[in-house]
């Protein structure tokens, strides 16, 4: 049977040196539901590419001392660069500086032209070259754009216009027959309250004022108006307009275009007018994703907030900050980005979540069955239920998916992880290994939990491109069969006798307050070239002007005395059981201790032997600071602190609770 097509595409990007996070934020996105389609079996078409035309990027280019060209080449080199730091697994890449593009988009124009949907007049009104916007006089906003509230220019040209007034009440209408159009359904009451219902004006789309577009082949002078351009992507990307449009006959019309909030109004009025005028199918669906946001304010190149992605995927992975765009914010929504909320998410969700259930489950089978499972299996009372649970998980997060709601999607994954974690703590592992009658149990147990990892691996993939396989070798399995989506619809697919080996930590533990001041320290030196090249390419093309001392982007705050409860919270403190204290060779201060917290066992030194004996401390309940970041002692990791106090003879006292066999693992607030 042919596969059913997908066709998805991303805005195609205004060629920029420096793409911040929240460009990326619009490619993962549309990546990660690209990545769940071929999973699902679709033969997917994912477009992405570069918007290169218009007086914008003339500018810049000549700003720069090169040819509109040569400045696009140079930079879009680095976008590409950039796609594929994210694992952007696009299918093709159009620059609407391509020949056939170029091309194709004449025909079109010539074609509206021809048939009376385009004629010539001339326009008067108001220009914002950064968004490539006309305005009316009334649409300003206290005499600036109404979209990012810059310095508008007032344009008197030769011009032609599209019959855009034709297509107000259709437009309505198609929304009204199909409501699934416009996603979520609060931009299509945008669109209908602020441009359909007040009425749709004829749209200016050629410009005689510059060059840098692409030609009008029937009035030399003219250039076409650069969303007219940019919008045809993603029909000339398929070969409409051309000699083969067999792509085009295949994946039109396309499934979803994702955009940002901005451009809806282009997406969801202007381009289904032109597609009416063209007597062509309209895209199925166009989803308008919010912002990311910093402080309130959309980031982007000109307000000097730049989040530089390179740096965030060098430090954390590129799936760590792939996983973060798409769980912290609903799809949909604006959100807000702080370093602090994305290391938050890294230890809570990926290194205690995911990544501690993978090391432990491989850790015990190692410790408890020398790395292989036997076949030899029994059940327990606890596994009904956690079946259950994964199977119920599955449809909920395709469900999910299909409405690309990401973050919900995760939410039902990391529920399943969790009810795994749990899973854990009822069967007891460290129990059961104690009891040779036990040992089937014990390995139906950590069979099960390997076999929940499997299902979590594989529903992870379209988030995360490159974790499933580091599970998967740790797990023994190839990708194929026992990797398929598919086959999370079936319970006990691993091997019987599961062979593991115990890989490197998935996600390490983040320290928060050091990494944050390592985060500004490397942001603000990644601004500060990208301030001092804007820099060095202004004075080139001005005469030196004196200008005020800039205020820098972040003020750094006085340091504070004082802590917030914030930042109490971020010591993690926990019940831990002392089950070893041991004496160190050369050591006249330290005892090793192993402290188990729960069902996880740590290794913490201390430096209390002044005061307690090796062993004395063995079967308290003692206070840690637990997520201290690991250091070396001794030659050996340690993991924690334990809480401790000192007279003025430097006598200790270990902080213990009252209740003497109080619940070890128990966080402390
Ligand atoms: O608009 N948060 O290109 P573009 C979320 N060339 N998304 C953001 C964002 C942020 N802070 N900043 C930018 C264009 N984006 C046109 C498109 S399509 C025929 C032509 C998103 O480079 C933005 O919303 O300005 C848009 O979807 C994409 O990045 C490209 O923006
Ligand atoms: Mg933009």
């Amino acid at each position: 049977m042919a596969k059913e097509k997908f066709y998805i595409t991303t805005p195609i990007y205004y060629p920029s040196d420096k793409l911040h996070i929240g460009h990326s934020y619009c490619t993962v996105a549309t990546d990660t539901m690209a990545r769940y389609k071929r999973l699902r079996g679709y033969d997917v078409m994912f477009l992405t590419g570069t918007d290169e035309h218009g007086q914008k990027i003339e500018r810049i280019a000549t700003g720069q001392g090169m040819t509109p060209k040569e400045y696009t080449d140079k930079v879009v080199a680095g976008i590409k660069d950039l796609w594929k730091l994210m694992e952007i697994s696009y299918d093709r890449f159009i620059r609407t500086t391509d020949d056939y593009h170029v091309k194709a988009v004449q025909k079109i124009f010539k074609q509206l032209y021809d048939q009376g949907d385009i004629y010539k007049s001339s326009y008067e009104g108001w220009y914002c070259t950064p968004c490539e916007s006309f305005f009316t006089e009334t649409q300003l906003k206290d005499g600036k754009c109404p979209d990012c509230g810059r310095d508008v220019e007032l344009l008197k040209e030769e011009s032609y216009f599209f019959r855009l007034s034709k297509y107000g009440d259709k437009i309505i209408k198609y929304y009204e027959e199909n409501p699934e159009f416009l996603q979520p359904n609060t931009r299509q009451n945008e669109m209908i309250a602020n441009f359909l219902k007040p009425g749709l004006e004829d749209l200016a789309v050629s410009r005689t004022s510059f060059k840098w577009g692409v030609p009008v082949e029937f009035d030399p002078g003219h250039i076409v108006y650069v969303w007219i351009d940019a919008l045809s992507n993603y029909v000339t990307a398929m070969g409409y307009g051309s000699d083969n449009d067999a792509d085009y006959q295949k994946y039109w019309p396309a499934d979803v275009h994702v955009v940002g909030k901005e451009i809806v109004r282009f997406h969801a009025i202007i381009w289904p007018a032109m597609l009416m005028a063209l007597n062509m199918p309209l895209p199925k669906k166009v989803f308008g994703h919010g912002w990311l946001v910093i402080n309130g304010g959309k980031m982007s190149k000109s307000v000097g907030n730049v989040v530089d992605p390179v740096v965030l995927v060098e430090k954390y992975g590129v799936d760590a900050i792939r996983y973060f765009l798409l769980r912290e914010i609903a799809f949909g929504q604006d959100g807000n980005f702080t370093n602090e909320a994305l290391i938050q998410r890294i230890n809570s969700d990926l290194a205690n979540d995911l990544g501690n259930l993978v090391s432990r489950t491989c850790g015990m089978i190692e410790k408890y069955f020398g790395g292989k499972l036997p076949a030899d299996r029994a059940e327990t009372e606890f596994d009904a239920d956690l079946k259950a649970v994964a199977a119920a998980t599955i449809p909920v997060v395709e469900a999910k998916m299909d409405n690309m709601l990401f973050s919900d999607a995760l939410i039902e994954i990391w529920n399943l992880i969790r009810r795994t974690n749990k899973y854990i703590d009822e069967t007891q592992p460290w129990v059961l290994c104690k009891d040779e009658a036990k040992k089937a149990e014990l390995a139906n147990a950590l069979y099960n939990v390997a076999e929940s990892i499997r299902i979590i691996s594989i529903l992870i993939q379209p988030f995360m491109p490159l974790t499933p396989a580091k599970i998967w070798a740790q797990l023994n399995i190839a990708a194929g069969e026992l990797t398929e989506w598919e086959s999370t619809k079936t319970w006990g697919l691993l091997p019987a006798e599961l062979a593991v080996q115990k890989g490197e930590t998935l996600f390490p533990r983040i320290d928060m307050k050091k990494e944050l001041e390592a985060l500004e320290a490397a942001i603000k030196a990644s601004q500060a070239t990208s301030i001092a090249n804007q820099k060095k390419e202004e004075e080139k093309k001005e005469e030196p002007k004196k200008e005020e001392a800039k205020a820098p982007a972040h003020e750094e705050p006085e340091y504070p005395a004082e802590i917030t409860i914030d930042d109490f919270c971020k010591v993690q403190l926990k019940v831990g059981e002392v089950i070893e204290s041991n004496e160190v060779p050369k050591s006249k201060k330290l005892l090793r201790n192993v402290v188990k917290f729960g069902d996880e066992e740590r290794v913490i030194f201390s430096g209390i032997k002044s005061t307690y004996a090796p062993g004395e401390l063995v079967g308290k309940r003692v206070v840690v600071a637990y997520n201290l970041k690991p250091r070396k002692m001794m030659g050996e990791m340690s993991y924690g602190m334990i809480l401790c106090a000192e007279d003025s003879d430097g006598k200790l006292s270990i902080l213990t609770t009252l209740d003497e066999n109080f619940e070890s693992g128990s966080a402390i607030s």
